[in-house]
């Protein structure tokens, strides 16, 4: 551990607001914080609360005034449609200002919602920009979800104006969006009074519903507007992402604490400076791509990658190493599932060596744990540092990660090395106890939570405070399992809840439940996360027919996939699912899905002593094996 990071971690702990302060000094405020730390109405710690600012200005203007102008700020490369641009810091400016006088042409004002649907394109990242220009709340959506799942968030956000595009492309698939978002507003209870879309060349949409726009069309015809002055704690935007019910929460995100927070990271955690390029090879839809792609890298005043493809067959397995060598990336941030799809098409690394890669500094991994066979593949192949540092949509940024702007600590391979300065980490038991060094329990968080984590759920704290706060009182409850070394090292191991993670992406197997009990021969159901060698884990359904229903069980599974296709998207990668006699449970009647989870995962697990009849965990494992599941 470097005495650099262990006096800064110490201080951040010690003296939060002091340390904070500080930190909030880099940034163009309008009008500085007089109070660091407060509470708000709903008895929650809030940074920089008081002080005037505007994201966007600090992200664009302010380096455009301070003689970056000239600078690429947006690097655009996208083997899905064979185009690359870039937007200097002055072209955005002049995108994002004109833009924001788009959406308030539209009605959209400090406060309002506007959701974004789009795909790996510029106009994301300036549609987001434009939104804090004015104080209004973006809320991206994935554009792999499906209809229904965007619909539950029109309701939720209730969106003045939606941005979106008329397709997107995966591989050789071209996604129309148009009829997604139809299908999705008419099912949704709330109208947004304005729908904008940008017109791609591979398939243009039909604008004919009396809300729809065309993006180029408002845009000829919009006057530029200035940065709306905000303050630190009002929402920049909500980001919703899958809880252990059917129900996605929305994370609030506040303005002040996330530009502090993230300006904080680019250099302390990821060593680079403005003028440098960062690329996080993930999608403006997930909370990597709002914090890499988008916001940190340009309040940081680097160049940011907007990359539209996959890490293989664009066109091949060298697509990252290509994209590092013509854009001089000097950090790359991506999921270790990228790596192990590199991987298995490109074992030996031969891909690597047509590149030159001397300007790549650091690779960094998150969204899932960085299983040590893909660290040392890609530590062996590339050459270069690989750091794994834990991730949530809650926290907005690294809880745990190894600081290099202090010195790169030693990596231990399956560890997230330190916490981050601000994040006093414990490992609890179910009592709330801490236990000793060494032994797993939930990771939980000393409160308060330092700038940029959550301060509430949209439209429901009550949920906030049961989801993260109720468990272990003075704690935010991660919802994640590990253990501390005795060197201080972070091991997270897995989620302790209905939460898994499919090729990088978060999914709540409770809402594919709802989904495939809603199948008219399935009397009971249970959805777990097996192991997958790609893709981490992937999804697979136990099921349990109604008296009397008979149906093949092929069928059955395409008709599952299909049903969680169109409710959730094809991200949910459903594809199995097994029809068994019962389920494992309790004498009172619930589903023992945390053995069942420690079963599929390939873990050791203890049958309860709460279990009406052992036998039933025996049949489902059996069942398991014989798939080849486990
Ligand atoms: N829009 C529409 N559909 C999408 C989509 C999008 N934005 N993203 C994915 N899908 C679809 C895919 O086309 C695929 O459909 P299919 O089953 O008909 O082939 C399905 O959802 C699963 O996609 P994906 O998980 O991406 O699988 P893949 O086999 O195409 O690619 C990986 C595998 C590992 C290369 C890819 O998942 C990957 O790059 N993951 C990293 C994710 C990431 O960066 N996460 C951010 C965390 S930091
Ligand atoms: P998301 O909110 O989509 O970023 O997913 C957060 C979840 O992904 C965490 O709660 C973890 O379960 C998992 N995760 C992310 N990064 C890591 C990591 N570096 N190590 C272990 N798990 C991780």
């Amino acid at each position: 551990m470097s005495e650099h990071y262990l006096k800064e971690y110490q201080q951040s702990i010690e003296h939060p607001e002091k340390f904070w302060q500080e930190k909030a000094r880099a940034l163009p405020w309008f009008d500085f914080p007089k109070q660091i730390l407060s509470k708000d109405d709903n008895g929650v710690e809030r940074w920089f609360a008081g002080g005037m600012m505007n994201t966007s200005f600090m992200a664009i203007d302010h380096h455009v005034n301070s003689g970056r102008g000239n600078q690429v700020a947006i690097l655009y490369d996208s083997p899905a449609s064979g185009s690359k641009r870039s937007l200097t810091y002055n072209d955005l400016l002049n995108k994002v200002s004109n833009f924001a006088g788009v959406l308030k042409s539209k009605g959209v004002t400090k406060g309002d919602r506007v959701l974004i649907y789009m795909p790996m394109i510029p106009e994301a990242a300036v549609a987001m920009l434009a939104c804090a220009r004015l104080g209004a709340i973006h809320s991206v959506v994935f554009g792999g979800f499906a209809a229904t799942e965007l619909a539950v968030r029109i309701d939720d956000a209730q969106p003045k104006v939606i941005v979106s595009a008329s397709c997107g492309i995966e591989l050789s698939k071209i996604i129309e969006y148009k009829p997604l978002l139809n299908d999705a507003i008419d099912s949704a209870s709330y109208k947004p009074e304005s729908v904008i879309v940008v017109q791609r060349t591979q398939a243009r949409a039909t604008l004919d519903r009396r809300h729809d726009c065309d993006w180029s069309y408002e845009m000829q015809n919009a006057s530029p507007v200035g940065a709306t002055p905000v303050k630190g704690e009002d929402p920049l935007y909500i980001l919703y992402t899958s809880g252990t019910t059917g129900a996605p929460k929305g994370v609030v995100r506040d303005n002040g604490g996330h530009a502090v927070a993230l300006n904080y990271t680019m250099s302390a955690l990821y060593n680079v400076s403005a003028g440098d390029t960062f690329w996080a090879a993930s999608d403006v839809g997930w909370v990597v791509g709002h914090s890499y792609i988008v916001y940190g890298p340009l309040l940081a005043g680097c160049t940011t990658i907007m990359y539209e493809g996959k890490p293989i067959r664009s066109p091949d397995a060298g697509a990252f190493w290509r994209v590092c060598e013509e854009h001089k990336v000097k950090v790359l941030f991506a999921a270790p599932t990228a790596f192990r799809a590199i991987k298995k098409e490109d074992p030996n690394g031969d891909l690597i060596k047509d590149y030159d890669l001397s300007q790549l500094d650091t690779i960094f991994m998150a969204g899932e744990r960085l299983d040590p066979p893909t660290y040392d593949w890609t530590t062996q192949k590339t050459g270069k540092p690989v750091i794994d540092h834990w991730w949530q949509t809650e926290t907005g940024w690294a809880i745990c990660g190894n600081y290099l702007g202090f010195g790169q600590s030693k990596i231990k391979a399956g560890s997230a090395t330190y916490p981050s300065p601000g994040f006093n980490i414990k490992i609890l038991n179910a009592a709330g106890d801490e236990v000793q060094v060494g032994h797993q329990g939930a990771i939980a968080i000393k409160l308060p939570l330092p700038p940029g984590c959550l301060p509430t759920v949209w439209g429901d704290h009550h949920r906030f405070q049961s989801s993260y706060l109720d468990e272990y009182p003075g704690y935010y409850c991660s919802g994640d399992g590990g253990y501390i070394d005795e060197d201080g090292y972070v091991f997270v191991m897995g989620r302790t809840d209905d939460v898994i993670n499919v090729a990088g992406h978060r999914l709540s197997t409770g809402e594919m439940e709802e989904v495939v009990a809603a199948h008219q021969a399935v009397a009971e159901c249970s959805v777990i996360g097996v192991r997958c060698r790609i893709k981490g884990q992937l999804p697979i359904g136990l099921v349990i027919l109604k008296d009397g229903a008979s149906i093949d069980p092929q069928a059955l599974q395409n008709e599952l996939t299909d049903m969680i296709n169109q409710r959730i998207g094809r991200i949910a990668c459903f594809k199995q699912a097994i029809i068994v006699p019962r389920l494992p449970k309790t004498r009172s009647g619930k589903i023992l899905r945390n053995t069942l989870r420690q079963m599929a995962d390939g873990m050791e697990y203890k049958v309860p002593s709460t279990i009406d009849d052992p036998s039933s965990l025996t049949e489902i494992e059996i069942l398991m094996h014989e798939k080849g599941l486990v």
